[in-house]
């Protein structure tokens, strides 16, 4: 689609003869690159200030109102006060907007955009499953720069597509702690189940060599925003030495590290069980890769207390414990995602054999 002259010089449209204060729309949403970033924010408070189709209003008046209400995209995880909220009926109206041919505007370009942009606010609008594909910026603190992750379109069985709210307070813990948190001793630390590799991505730009890993379907795109937030971050002189590949908890054996024999003083894990069978499976690759005669051995794990999953969490801990690990640190913490907010919890487990005081795992939520 090329820049059309008509849209890029949107910056006083008049939508229904309301009052209509400047605001920055690129606030709310990335604005495709025809669009200025300041455009009339319309102030509608109901249905009947949208502007009516019969009166023919122009592309830039349309747009105004379409990109007013975005909501898919923002820093981090942004709660549903930080959009503008679109009066009632909106839905209705860019339904009508996406079902109309649009006759009187005359530039393509501008009637697909409009198409486009309006399908979106609905998309939005039926919830995070039903988003289009985003480019989401997170802001992790400490960081000079942000992390820029592509988050393709959800399909139901492939949920390392979207950023979880875990790796959001993972990612700022390491960043607020590293050194206390995981030794400087040049070893490359493991994730499993890293999706779209925000807290890899930090651990990197942190200094420590990462390998990131996930299932086969999810390492396209996690391997394009590795390689993304290296030319991020390797712009302002930092070096990310991170590296992507296949591991599947169920198929271990087959895995390239498998093959190595590699072992690891630190595994990392960010929300990664939502199936009665993931405590088992990921028992025996933390069995398997975790360097039980280091004394600095660790596994670190942020998970969200989902209520339905007490009983595998329980499950989880259970099987940490058979493989003798104990949680050595624990810590609650209140966060959010694309869902809403949420309470998290944190925690450190270490072989059994270097912990003087096991904590309890029947006292874990
Ligand atoms: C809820 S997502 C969390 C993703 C990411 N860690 C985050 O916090 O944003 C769970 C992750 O575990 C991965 N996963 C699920 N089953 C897996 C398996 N059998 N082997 C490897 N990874 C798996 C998913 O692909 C997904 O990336």
């Amino acid at each position: 689609m090329t820049a059309s002259p008509a849209i890029s010089e949107v910056s006083s449209a008049s939508t229904s003869g309301v009052s209509t204060p400047l605001t920055s729309i690129s606030s709310v949403i990335s604005l495709p690159s025809q669009i200025p970033s300041r455009v009339f924010s319309p102030l509608i408070t109901h249905a009947i200030d949208l502007p009516s189709l019969r009166s023919m209003p122009s592309a830039q008046a349309l747009l105004a109102v379409i990109c007013t209400y975005a909501r898919s995209q923002g820093k981090n995880f942004a709660s549903d006060e930080e959009y503008t909220p679109a009066p009632e009926g909106f839905v209705d109206w860019a339904t009508r907007v996406v079902g109309s041919g649009l006759d009187w505007i005359e530039d393509e370009d501008e009637r697909e955009l409009i198409w486009e942009l309006a399908s979106k606010r609905i998309a939005e609008r039926c919830g995070r499953t039903a988003a289009s594909s985003m480019e989401h910026e997170f802001e992790v603190e400490g960081l000079d720069r942000s992390i820029m992750l592509h988050e393709p379109s959800l399909t139901a069985d492939s949920l390392g597509l979207k950023t979880w709210g875990s790796s959001l307070l993972l990612a700022n813990r390491f960043s607020a702690l590293h050194g206390d948190l995981i030794p400087a001793s040049g070893r490359r630390v493991l994730e499993l189940g890293s999706g779209t590799g925000l807290v890899g991505i930090v651990l990197g730009v942190l200094g420590y060599p990462v390998l990131m890993t996930d299932l086969r379907e999810i390492l396209p795109n996690l391997k394009a925003n590795m390689e993304k937030n290296q030319d991020r971050f390797g712009e302002g002189g930092y070096s990310l030495d991170t590296n992507v590949e296949e591991l599947n908890w169920q198929d271990m054996e087959a895995s390239e590290t498998y093959r190595r024999n590699d072992q690891f003083e630190t595994i990392v894990l960010s929300d990664p069980i939502y199936s009665s069978e993931h405590p088992q499976m990921l028992a025996n690759v933390v069995n398997q890769f975790l360097e039980y005669d280091n004394p600095h051995a660790q596994v670190i794990l942020e998970l969200p207390l989902r209520e339905k999953f007490v009983d595998v969490r329980a499950d989880l801990w259970r099987k940490l414990r058979d493989i003798r690990l104990s949680p050595a640190k624990q810590d609650l913490e209140r966060g959010r995602d694309d869902f809403g907010e949420e309470t998290y919890f944190w925690s450190v487990w270490r072989p059994i054999q270097y912990i003087d005081n096991p904590i309890d795992i029947d006292s874990l939520p």
